[in-house]
């Protein structure tokens, strides 16, 4: 039984409930807790005052890093001069226009209106609506199922869950529900047969997308929805030519293709966007997180132009969208995102996040690539993970009772750094702010070699 008797400790287990948590062992008092208390740069501080670096940038959002004293003093701005007014029917502030104009200035081409909501989650429900809005004004009503990855990360609502791909968030919930569908993960080291090459693989991944859209009625696939760089289901970047590939097909069959960036925008993988990193041409663009860096709740869709004009056309025939938020484009949020995308630019953020994440990986590599239980070391810009494995010539995963992945986690954790355990595998993810130096990442590498070493001394 952990300490219960400080009284905030005894509140947190007795009414908080906490999300994505086991809610017996944290209510029991059986699991640990921690209650954070401040922030700077890549470190935050516990309310025992013990200091880690933050290695995964809260849930790969905080990308300026912690303390940053010109966002907080524009949201106060903002908060004095008018803490909210609704968005509705043309209503606007100067924040949610300006904020607008700047996301739309640093969107791949094409991109065209921001439709702004709270969360990566809401941001995908809307990306649904206006799919299926889109293709009953085109005079499709057919054409609504939507194809996701195993192992993607869309969100957590009914329709986002069920765009998410992993079992965790689907057991027990009856989901995913229909219109969704899941094709195979673009997950090499994870490839059924090995002796494929990359390009081989990123071959078979596009086969199954096509055969799935035929046996399903290309009449009756809507859109295609994948993070450029899958996330929660194991930070893995896609094979060679994996997009090209995949968008041939799209286009062949007049799917609709959604980038949910909600991790990779605004610099993560040392391009303002994954789409220009990867050569996607997406109609739709999931953003949240990295606009506001999460000192505010704030999401939004982006776009297309083309896509744009035929919901305008279903306007000028239907009336006006039944579809918003109270808090769309909050202005105290949005007052947090120019200041989040100006410092972005003045700091040279993504940059860094291409240099330093270039770095990061290679002494990565070096420090684990060799250890006879890291079957891959993998990454992109400031994305990175280790997969460890318990027999590296037969890729022979471990039992997942063993909770290799996890035990690492609490390993670094012990040793002042915060990784993140990804589901499904035995994956040690990285996600730092993106203001990391290479002091700072020499600090996660060499934290994370003691860690690892100290859990294979110990199994
Ligand atoms: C790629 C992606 N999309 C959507 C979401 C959902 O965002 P939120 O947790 O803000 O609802 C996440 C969250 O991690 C994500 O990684």
């Amino acid at each position: 039984m952990l300490d219960q008797s400080n009284e905030l400790n005894a509140w947190d287990r007795d009414h908080f409930f906490h999300p994505s948590s086991h809610m017996g062992t944290h209510a029991r008092g059986e699991s640990p807790n921690r209650i954070m208390a401040g922030g700077e740069g890549v470190y935050v501080t516990d309310r025992q005052g013990k200091r880690s670096l933050d290695a995964f940038a809260g849930l790969y959002c905080v990308n300026v890093g912690y303390g940053r004293t010109e966002i907080a003093e524009a949201i106060a701005r903002q908060a004095h001069e008018l803490a909210y007014y609704h968005a509705y029917v043309g209503h606007g502030t100067e924040a949610s226009i300006r904020l607008a104009k700047m996301i739309i200035d640093r969107a791949p081409e094409g991109m065209s209106r921001v439709y702004f909501g709270l969360s990566g989650s809401d941001a995908n429900e809307t990306n649904i609506k206006l799919i299926w809005y889109y293709n009953n004004v085109l005079g499709r009503p057919e054409k609504k199922k939507i194809i996701s990855r195993w192992r993607g990360y869309h969100g957590s609502g009914v329709m986002t869950g069920s765009l998410t791909g992993l079992a965790l968030f689907h057991n027990a919930f009856d989901l995913p529900r229909a219109p969704v569908l899941h094709t195979e993960a673009p997950y090499y080291f994870r490839r059924a047969d090995r002796s494929m090459s990359e390009e081989q693989f990123a071959q078979h991944c596009a086969d199954k997308l096509e055969e799935m859209i035929l046996a399903e009625g290309p009449e009756t696939v809507a859109a295609f929805i994948g993070e450029p760089i899958l996330g929660t289901g194991g930070i893995v970047p896609p094979p060679a030519g994996y997009w090209e590939k995949i968008q041939a097909v799209l286009k062949k069959y007049d799917v609709l293709l959604v980038a949910d960036e909600v991790v990779t925008g605004f610099g993560r993988l040392g391009t303002m966007f994954g789409s220009d990193h990867y050569g996607m041409k997406p109609d739709l663009i999931t953003i949240a997180k990295g606009l506001t860096s999460a000192y505010a709740p704030l999401s939004g869709v982006i776009v297309g132009e083309d896509m744009w004009k035929v919901l305008v056309d279903g306007s000028d025939k239907l009336g006006s969208l039944g579809h918003g938020w109270t808090y769309s484009a909050h202005p105290i949020c949005a007052a947090a995102g120019i200041a989040n995308l100006e410092l972005i630019d003045t700091l040279g953020l993504v940059d860094n996040a291409g240099a330093t994440g270039g770095y990061f990986l290679s002494e990565l590599r070096a420090a684990l690539g060799d250890h006879a239980h890291v079957g891959e070391v993998r990454g992109e810009g400031l994305l990175a993970a280790v997969e460890f494995v318990e027999d590296k010539d037969d890729r022979k995963f471990f039992e997942a009772s063993k909770k290799i992945g996890p035990q690492v986690a609490a390993a670094l954790a012990e040793r002042g750094v915060i990784g993140r355990a990804m589901p499904e595998g035995d994956i040690l993810g990285f996600a730092p702010p993106l203001c990391l130096t290479k002091a700072e990442a020499d600090t996660v590498v060499a934290a994370t070699a003691d860690a690892v070493k100290a859990v294979f001394a110990g199994n």
